[in-house]
């Protein structure tokens, strides 16, 4: 027997220079936890555990995992949880992006150095589902992406709350002087009441929706809820199929590829997702050599249609989703228009699962049918241009039509601290017509592609009631914000792109319907600002700063770092 056919603990054996050894001293250390020698002999399902006490969208974690491990030991495996790394997206600095590929390369190394023959990978708050999935892509041991659940809605004052959509309205006002600071501190405890992931349509609901529809989510289970009894079953149901992919592997890079992929981004653009799911999906993709293509994306956004009525662009929250369907209502919908020869976790194709599925009940006020979209298009589109040569990203359904079509004058901030220094400035130099532009917020910045493209609108504009203007920067954009936002802008500034030569007064032509971005400034001038140009920031010079800064690719390859993408 090779070392490679060996199942459970007799797997990868840590090397003493004696094979039958190294197996003796792993049961007498496994036998140290009291398991039996009947259970040490099953095959191994590890779990990777994404909880952490930084982060408040995994804090039911224990009692799911119980679930998973339920599963795992009714179909005949034994279940060995192990922790990696946890992202709680607002808990980390500079921001979570920075430690994505962290993840993924904790992720993908524990699963390929322990044990275990299949594995259920546990996550929800927005990287830790793209990490998971980049990881188990590379390390391409069979794996079921067991997804958190969203938060349910709380009512407050007779409104339903839900994080993040409505945290940001709430913060608008407060802003423009409509809900003062007593109020703001009640609205704070009444946004994010429950375990589980964003109540809206956010990056990690987006995620968890593209999981299913790859193929590596069982069906149904992205949008239980995360305190609901179905989401501890789906927890079970992952487990036991974990333990039957051990004896039929079906492995991640039998599941994600161009089809596939393609069908994600279908489903990205039917539910209005976020757009930094753009780049996650990119980046998974790349683990198994497949490349998104930005004008594709346009060809699909252009046929696709909003399907989805959720928050922020729409008026429901995941719970609603759930109630209505879940994403199999969607991908029901899309049939026509879906690759459905693709391989799912389950051993089935897409098209059979759906078989199974025809005549399911939907909530049509929720998930609209194709004959009859919310939008004729898919709510989001690349723009190329002299402005972002390798293009840029604008959530086109969560911004004002009436903005599209039209050339302004840049008003520039050089960085996140320079936004924050002078938005607010009374006497800054700015009206509704301008385009706000913000250097330097890329992933190369020092500030790694913070979600800071929704870049506040001006306080005296906001004061005045100004609810949106046209923002342009390198950074990206929480799932849960709107607005007429260009974002992913590349090449970014601290890259030497073109968005680094903006000047104040320049003028920038947007153009949705031609899907141009464009920077009207003459190419001689813009040569002489390249000349003077410097990077913003020194290289970092030890750790993971240092690995990410050499590293790290621009958006349009999912802002993986080089190294980890399949040639
Ligand atoms: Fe975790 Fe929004 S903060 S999903």
């Amino acid at each position: 027997m090779t070392q490679s056919s060996k199942h459970g603990l007799a797997r990868g054996l840590t090397n003493y220079g004696d094979p039958a050894f190294s197996l003796y001293l792993r049961r007498s250390f496994a036998k140290s936890m009291g398991y039996s020698g009947e259970l040490l002999a099953r095959p191994v399902v590890g779990i990777a555990d994404s909880r952490s006490g930084f982060n408040n969208c995994h804090r039911h974690f224990p009692e799911l995992i119980e679930a998973v491990k339920r599963g795992v030991l009714a179909a005949g495996g034994l279940p060995i949880e192990f922790p990696t790394t946890s992202l709680g997206e607002v808990f980390l600095s500079p921001t979570s992006m920075m430690f994505r590929n962290l993840m993924a390369m904790d992720v993908e190394e524990m699963v390929r150095a322990q044990p275990m023959d299949a594995v259920v990978l546990v996550g929800g708050c927005d990287k830790t589902v793209p990490a998971q999935l980049m990881g188990a892509a590379s390390a391409d041991v069979p794996a079921v992406q067991l997804l958190a659940g969203p938060m349910m809605p709380t009512s407050y004052k007779g409104e339903r709350l839900g994080a993040c959509t409505d945290c940001r309205r709430f913060w608008a006002m407060h802003r423009a002087g409509k809900v003062d600071a007593a109020g703001i501190a009640e609205v704070e405890g009444n946004l994010a009441t429950t375990a589980g992931t964003c109540a809206v349509m956010g990056t990690a609901s987006t995620m968890a929706a593209l999981a299913e529809a790859l193929g590596m989510a069982l069906p149904g289970s992205a949008a239980i809820p995360a305190v609901h009894a179905d989401r501890l079953r789906a927890g079970e149901a992952s487990g036991r199929r974990a333990v039957e992919l051990v004896a039929k592997p079906i492995r991640p890079s039998q599941i994600i590829n161009q089809k596939s992929v393609e069908n994600a981004i279908r489903v990205l653009l039917a539910i209005g997702g976020s757009t930094n799911a753009i780049v996650h999906l990119t980046a998974i993709a790349g683990r198994v050599g497949v490349k998104i293509d930005l004008h594709r994306l346009n060809e699909v956004s252009d046929s696709t249609p909003v399907l989805v009525d959720l928050k922020p662009t729409g008026q429901f929250y995941m719970s609603d989703l759930y109630a209505a369907g879940g994403v199999g209502a969607v991908l029901r919908e899309l049939k026509p228009l879906l690759h459905l020869e693709c391989m799912t976790v389950t051993g089935e194709t897409l098209g059979e699962r759906l078989a199974h599925e025809e005549g399911a009940w939907v909530d049509r006020a929720v998930v609209r049918p194709l004959a009859d979209p919310l939008a004729k298009e898919g709510g989001l589109v690349a723009l190329f241009g002299t402005l972002a040569p390798n293009g840029a990203i604008l959530k086109r359904s969560a911004a004002d039509a009436n903005l599209f079509e039209r050339e302004g004058r840049a008003v520039v901030f050089t960085s996140l601290d320079d936004l924050a220094a002078r938005v607010d400035d009374p006497a800054l130099d700015i009206t509704p017509e301008d385009f706000m532009v913000l250097q330097n917020a890329g992933p190369k910045s020092g500030y790694a592609m913070p979600e800071a493209g929704y870049l506040p609108i001006p306080q005296k504009l906001a004061r005045a009631g100004l609810k949106d203007m046209v923002r342009i920067s390198d950074a990206r954009m929480s799932g849960t914000a709107y607005g007429t936002i260009v974002l992913h802008v590349s090449p970014e500034a601290a890259a030497g792109g073109p968005l680094a030569l903006v000047r104040n007064g320049d003028r920038i032509r947007l153009s949705v319907k031609e899907r141009k971005i464009d920077l009207l400034v003459p190419e001689n001038e813009l040569a002489k600002r390249k000349a003077a140009w410097k990077p913003p920031v020194p290289p970092p010079a030890r750790g993971y700063a240092k690995l990410y800064m050499d590293h790290v690719l621009q958006a349009e390859h999912g802002c993986d770092f080089d190294f980890l993408r399949k040639a």
